[in-house]
């Protein structure tokens, strides 16, 4: 389970306000609609004190998936990026997790919005290791889930929008109620697509693959970094369409995201991978990630604002 414990601010439309107070009418649109879009972004402790990941590209991301829904925001990458250090900073976090939200807010109550003002929050709080602490050294069991992801022409899959999450919890549910870390979607034509909150990365012959962002994925932040990690490693990375089947005679297989960061998947559907334990590649990635979120990679210094 994700515990949350509160934090003493949230920052509302410019101006921090009490955790308890950070509430919204039921009858805003978002309630009914799914009408949000939102960010899961880390701070991690450095030696130079905490420095949040990619906040740029979070909040690049975030008005992308703002301008895709026709939201209107109307603070800059760099305000939103600003407000959200200083949070840190109100509540004397060091590690923590961001969640910056978008919705439409209380007006008109139709589908078509009309008078729904835009209402911006910045949240943050301390949190650990989503898929559990041991995930990341011994890996998950997961599934294909009998869900299909989004597809293209219904809901767009590159914005990170509320209503796409009622899509994830079907899949995470299900998952977990046949006892599973985690499910795989595919997409609309059967292929690959990703896990409810997670990219995904399959390995064979020491190449790494990925679906293409036509698979109906979320252009994922930890996703691009791998890619870039990838190549600095010299290991070979292919983003193209994955047959299902590639799942069960891969050597590795392995879950990136802001909240998973890089988890290894030890079996898939009841088949092992590869040895059923964290394989190599995933070893070589996982290590620089660390090292690089912990400040420990001079060349990649500029994907963390220090706090
Ligand atoms: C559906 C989905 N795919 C992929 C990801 C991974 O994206 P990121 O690495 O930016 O956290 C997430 C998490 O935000 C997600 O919810």
């Amino acid at each position: 389970m994700v515990r949350m414990t509160p934090t003493e601010k949230i920052w509302h439309n410019g101006r921090f306000i009490a955790w308890d107070e950070a509430r919204i009418h039921v009858l805003s649109h978002v309630t009914s609609y799914g009408s949000s879009v939102f960010e899961g972004i880390r701070c991690y402790k450095t030696h130079a004190g905490p420095a949040v990941f990619r906040l740029k590209e979070h909040t690049r991301r975030l008005l992308d998936s703002a301008k895709i829904y026709r939201i209107p925001v109307s603070y800059s990458n760099q305000e939103l990026c600003n407000a959200m250090v200083e949070l840190i900073r109100v509540n004397g976090l060091g590690e923590c997790y961001l969640r910056p939200i978008v919705l439409r807010g209380y007006g008109g109550v139709g589908v078509l919005p009309s008078n729904n003002p835009t209402e911006v929050y910045l949240a943050c709080w301390e949190w650990g290791k989503y898929l559990g602490a041991e995930a990341l050294s011994e890996g998950v069991d997961v599934c294909v889930s009998s869900w299909t992801r989004i597809a293209p022409n219904t809901l767009p899959a590159l914005a990170k929008s509320g209503a796409n999450y009622m899509n994830s919890q079907l899949i995470r549910m299900e998952a977990h109620l046949n006892g599973y870390a985690e499910g795989i979607a595919l997409d609309a034509n059967g292929a690959i697509s990703e896990g409810s909150g997670e990219n995904i990365f399959v390995v064979r012959d020491g190449v790494i693959h990925t679906p293409p962002l036509g698979s109906s994925v979320l252009p994922g932040i930890t996703r691009d970094t791998v890619m870039q990690l990838a190549e600095s490693l010299d290991i070979p990375l292919r983003e193209t369409v994955i047959p299902r089947e590639m799942l069960y005679v891969a050597d590795e297989v392995f879950f990136t995201g802001t909240a998973a960061e890089i988890t290894p998947i030890r079996e898939l559907d009841n088949r092992q991978i590869g040895e059923g334990k964290r394989g190599p590649i995933t070893e070589k990635l996982q290590s620089l990630f660390f090292d690089v979120v912990a400040g420990k990679a001079p060349q990649y210094q500029h994907w963390l604002t220090l706090v």
